[in-house]
């Protein structure tokens, strides 16, 4: 369980799937709020983010404080049965503190300060942002704790969103003491940045800077340890915020909301100090794989969250503003997409936001209630999706279970995207999709693990270029797979240690044995070029693009192999028993539907199926005792289910065929668990 020692978080006391989204009722005039409550309740909404960038409004000048308005908004809520998710309202500190304190603001890696008038504009290790910051949450919970609209707090918003990291002389201060924490002799620090490299050994620590623009590339552990600090000072902003609540309130959940495959924040460490894991999701509809991309970070917020249920903090009721042309979704798909992360474990369903903006740089990203007001399309569906999360009620804290986990690590993420390597062209999350593809489309529940942590709940682990692993990672593996496990890793994997030390001797030097192969040089391709696979699990014009390399198999079976070129007859795909278990190793990214029957071997070999038989676009999730189903295609589909369900959002009653429309969604009950 992904949690801190001895802190069991307090629940979110609502009682039902949440339903709502960030209310800025600051925007408007009083008269609009009461007609906000009372479309809230027509629409089935039970919980509001309020006051996430209220800072100027509650603090107007130098020691102001004037919640007097807010005292009506949470009086409105409380007589319109709707709760709140109270923000600290830190996002966005007023033009007042940066007046008198402009060296808040944050400098960028070309060392360009950058301005007021957009929001997110603190260095995240400026004291006095974090004091500022502080005294206001410190006085809204004061004010707040005992007011019983209020069943949750959210921290800031979307740390690190616009700067991840600041680059100004206290940030290098800062940068020096965090240094001093991790490597404590100056000596330990020329070791591990291996500065004997280019003339950059240091002698004192103040001699140490962020790692900002330079000639060409800087020092690479500079870099990682660059970014491990940028992540830990934002979080620093958070945890401060999160005692001043703690220090009165320890009652009601607290959180800050994560931002779907975000590098700069390492989510294992943030998550242990969430109370509930909330996420935000914003897949474009102009992508075809929409419903992919937002399984898979529903499935890494279930993961973050230790696998308990989690929350879908913001999501667009239909198109965003901040793309560079921004689509609607179509009919039926925020429905579709919603439900769908009920199934993967979410508690309830947030927007951004509540009512559009008539002004700001928000005022053409969609709402609940839109510019045209209630006859439009959105808000009909909105309404309908009120009643649908409704009827899931009995879903409430149940949990979804995986068999299967794709291995993620920030650190990894860091030191394999940096620049100098084989191939820098490498993404982890396009990786990840990469292999995630297959097993969503076969409608397997994945999780993501950190390598260190306790694999034992799977059956298979897949771990795409996991470039740096620690010597815990590397040996927590090894007993997995001598334990039993099924582990496929791949290409530029087990290459480095936590130093970015190539670790010596033959790639993947830590995981050679187990996999009984070596690899002796690489030849990555370039875009476009492939290399032609054959094999058993080849099909007929197999290809592998990205990566090659010369590979010897060393007692491992090779069930791929490069056909023509360099590399002819070179291992592909090997396997190798180790233990009770076994190791496969992918020396290339092959084309999908080699990947998929690569995937569909490892599910074989793990026993590993879907909950009803397979239907290609239909999508089958398990949450507690309740199958989500949901068709993505454009057509009908017609699933034989085997046995008798009753449908939570249909009142066809027990039924063993399901038909559902394109874009349907159905959530199964066992019609003999119905009524137990
Ligand atoms: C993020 C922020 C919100 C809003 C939305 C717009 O999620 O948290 O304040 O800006 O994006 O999509």
């Amino acid at each position: 369980m992904n949690q801190r020692n001895n802190h069991v978080p307090p629940p979110l006391k609502l009682g039902s799937l949440a339903y709502g989204g960030d209310y800025n009722p600051d925007q408007w005039p009083e008269e609009i709020w009461k007609e906000d409550f009372s479309l809230m309740q027509e629409a089935g909404v039970n919980l509001v983010t309020v006051g996430v960038f209220s800072w100027a409004k509650l603090q107007p000048r130098p020691g102001a404080f004037e919640p007097e308005w807010l005292d009506r908004v949470l009086e409105l809520a409380s007589a319109h049965g709707v709760s709140v998710d109270l923000a600290t309202a830190t996002a966005s500190p007023p033009a007042w503190l940066i007046r008198q304190h402009p060296e808040i603001l944050p400098v960028d890696v070309n060392g360009v300060q950058l301005g007021f008038g957009s929001r997110q504009h603190y260095c995240p290790s400026s004291p006095l942002y974090r004091e500022a910051a502080v005294q206001l949450a410190t006085e809204l919970v004061r004010r707040y704790h005992d007011h019983p609209a209020v069943v949750m707090y959210h921290v800031g918003n979307e740390y690190g969103c616009h700067v991840p990291q600041c680059y100004c002389e206290i940030s290098a201060a800062s940068f020096r003491r965090w240094l001093k924490g991790r490597y404590e002799s100056i000596e330990a620090l020329n070791h591990a940045w291996g500065t004997a490299f280019w003339s950059q050994r240091y002698d004192d620590w103040d001699e140490i800077e962020p790692p900002r623009r330079a000639p060409t590339f800087p020092n690479p552990t500079q870099q990682l340890d660059f970014a491990r600090f940028s992540s830990d000072e934002l979080l620093e902003c958070f945890l401060a915020e999160r005692r001043s609540i703690e220090a009165i309130d320890t009652s009601k959940p607290i959180t800050t909301n994560f931002m779907a495959f975000f590098r700069p924040t390492d989510g294992w460490k943030w998550s242990k100090h969430q109370d509930i894991v909330t996420m935000d999701s914003y897949p474009d509809p102009f992508d075809s794989e929409i419903a992919l991309q937002s399984a898979m970070v529903a499935d890494l917020t279930r993961s973050l969250g230790g696998g308990r249920p989690w929350l879908l903090m913001e999501q667009a009721p239909s198109a965003v503003n901040w793309r560079q042309i921004n689509a609607p979704k179509a009919p039926g798909q925020l429905r579709e997409l919603s439900l769908a992360m009920v199934g993967r474990g979410s508690d309830g369903i947030l927007t951004f936001q509540w009512r559009a903006s008539a002004a700001g740089a928000e005022k053409f990203h969609s709402a609940m209630v839109p510019h045209v007001g209630q006859n439009s399309r959105v808000w009909r569906e909105v309404v309908e999706l009120g009643r649908d999360l409704h009827a899931l009620q009995p879903v409430l804290g149940t949990q979804t279970v995986a068999r299967v986990a794709l291995a993620l690590d920030w650190n990894n993420w860091w030191a394999l995207e940096l620049d100098s390597h084989p191939h820098s062209e490498l993404r982890l999350p396009e990786l990840l999709l990469q292999f995630y593809r297959p097993l969503f489309e076969a409608s397997i529940a994945t999780d993501f693990v950190h390598l260190e942590d306790d694999l034992s709940s799977y059956d298979l682990v897949i771990a795409p270029c996991s470039y740096l692993v620690s010597d815990t990672a590397a040996t927590n593996v090894v007993h997995y797979v001598e334990g039993g496990g099924t582990f496929l890793t791949t290409f530029f994997s087990a290459i480095v240690d936590p130093n970015d030390h190539i670790r010596l001797g033959g790639y993947p030097a830590p995981w050679r044995e187990m996999l009984a192969i070596s690899v002796e040089e690489f030849s990555p391709l370039e875009k476009g070029q492939t290399v032609s696979l054959g094999g058993i699990l080849a099909h007929s014009g197999s290809t592998g693009s990205t990566w090659s390399e010369n590979l010897t198999a060393q007692g491992a079976t090779t069930l791929l192999h490069i056909t023509g070129g360099d590399l002819h007859g070179v291992p592909a795909l090997t396997v190798a028993p180790y233990g009770d278990g076994q190791g496969y190793y992918l020396s290339t990214l092959p084309d999908a539907q080699t990947l998929s029957t690569i995937v569909g071997q490892l599910l074989a070999d793990t026993k590993i199926s879907p909950p009803l038989p397979h239907q290609r676009g239909v999508e089958t999730i398990t949450r507690g005792e309740f199958i989500f189903v949901t068709n993505h295609n454009s057509h009908y589909v017609t699933i034989e289910l085997g046995q008798s369900y009753t449908d939570l959002l249909s009142t066809n009653g027990p039924q063993t065929t399901l038909e559902l429309p394109p874009r349907g969604v159905a959530v199964l009950q066992p019609t003999n668990q119905r009524g137990a």
